[in-house]
């Protein structure tokens, strides 16, 4: 797994605890640890009878620990293990956080290491509860739930399904990609972005033909996604208008969902009017069968000849409504092209009055639709001035897309910093 920039060189102290779904969080350890976090892994006694310390130590190459007594010929930092692990932590996660953890938290108890740090720690609080439905549902856990929440601590789940117990129900620990979704989240949040809302598109429109045929394209939709969770990471509000795609939503990001090009249009329309920035990378079709058959065509002896017409232009819609409300400040464009790559996105970097395109080549199979990585050039109108400034045009190496992301928004928080004046 490549490493995130929000996650590089961050402490984080995992707090685990007595529950059957402890086993699932050696899998965030190992990601938070391959992310380019500095994981700390504090377990209850009960949490040491599903994962042994040794799994987490591992994983995460540092200490595990358990217990508040560790000497300081155990080689620990003792005397202060609880205070000095909690001062130099930038989050502090427990996952799963059973009933009888989340009840001491409520109450300020701190009768262990793990409870002890959280009471110590200055640093936000993000608790991953799973637990059996009737003790999740139970009015104690849900007031303690409440105070905890009004105190700011963040949740992640529980979610629905199967319990251990057999039962089905609201209780089971969030799966580790989405955990990671709200570590995310909750670090991001206070970033460079904070206070801003960006609207990003993303992925395929459809046209239909027939009730069961459509026109679309090859768009996957994992670089406006990455655009999305790369937002988020630096702390932005952030909408996500996306076409028919199987990814899953970034923890945080309001998603819209749309088929066609005239609800991608209205969506970003009303999204983007109140905007910071928008970030078209949605790939939206040119063109649509001018009739759609109200029952499915029935095939025939000859050809067929299928008439176009001409879709709505998003990014002109965008561009004629800033012109009256000033917004979105910002608004990128993305360009796919098959040749001439640099002529044909200037050009349509003037045409949709654009402050920056990102274009990049299809025809490369490690590049575009599809492709985990990307290689794109950066085009804006002239260089900004600020930390990210580039030469125009920039072209970037192969990176994967969120690497891609990142570099769209060093380019996006400079313009917003200029447009602040
Ligand atoms: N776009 C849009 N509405 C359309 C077509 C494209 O808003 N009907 C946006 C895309 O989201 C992208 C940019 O315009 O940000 C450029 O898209 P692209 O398909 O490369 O360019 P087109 O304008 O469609 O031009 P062509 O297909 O002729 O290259």
């Amino acid at each position: 797994m490549e490493t995130i920039s929000l996650l590089e060189s961050r402490r984080v102290v995992l707090g685990v605890t007595g529950g059957i779904a402890a086993y699932k969080v050696c899998a965030l350890a190992s990601r938070l640890t391959q992310a380019g976090a500095e994981v700390d892994v504090v377990l209850t006694e009960a949490a040491t009878r599903f994962v042994a310390p040794l799994t987490f130590e591992a994983l995460t190459g540092r200490p595990a620990y358990v217990s508040m007594w560790h000497t300081a010929a155990e080689g620990l930092p003792t005397h202060i293990a609880h205070v000095g692990l909690a001062h130099a932590a930038d989050l502090m996660v427990v996952a799963p956080a059973t009933a009888n953890t989340m009840a001491k938290l409520a109450r300020g108890l701190a009768d262990n290491l793990l409870s002890t740090l959280a009471l110590a720690a200055q640093c936000p609080l993000l608790l991953a509860p799973a637990m059996d439905v009737g003790m999740w549902c139970h009015p104690a856990t849900q007031a303690n739930v409440a105070r905890l929440r009004e105190r700011g601590v963040a949740f992640a789940g529980p979610a629905r399904g199967r319990m251990a117990s057999g039962l089905e129900g609201e209780g089971r620990l969030v799966e580790a990609d989405q955990l990671l979704g709200h570590v995310r989240h909750v670090l991001g949040a206070g970033g460079p972005l904070a206070g801003r809302h960006v609207v990003v598109s993303a992925g395929p429109t459809r046209e239909p033909l027939d009730p069961v045929r459509f026109l679309s394209n090859a768009s996957s939709g994992r670089q406006g996604f990455a655009l999305a969770q790369a937002a988020i990471d630096r702390g932005a509000r952030v909408t996500l208008v996306a076409g028919p795609t199987h990814l899953k939503t970034p923890v945080g990001a309001d998603r819209i969902d749309v088929t066609t090009v005239g609800e991608m249009e209205d969506a970003v329309l009303e999204a983007s009017v109140r905007a910071d920035a928008l970030l078209m990378a949605a790939a939206v079709g040119d063109y649509a069968p001018e009739e759609v058959a109200p029952e499915k065509l029935k095939k025939g002896p000859h050809a067929m000849v299928v008439r176009l017409m001409r879709t709505a232009d998003v990014l002109a819609a965008v561009a004629a409504s800033r012109a009256e409300s000033g917004r979105p400040r910002v608004v990128v464009g993305f360009a796919a092209e098959t040749e001439d790559l640099v002529e044909n996105a200037r050009a349509k970097l003037e045409a949709k009055n654009l402050d920056l395109i990102v274009a990049n080549d299809v025809t490369a199979p490690d590049a575009g639709f599809g492709a985990e990585t990307n290689r794109v050039v950066l085009l804006g109108r002239e260089p900004i001035p600020g930390p990210a400034e580039e030469p125009e045009p920039t072209a970037l190496p192969l990176m994967t897309k969120l690497a891609v992301a990142e570099r769209v928004l060093d380019r996006v928080q400079d313009l917003l910093q200029a447009s602040d004046g």
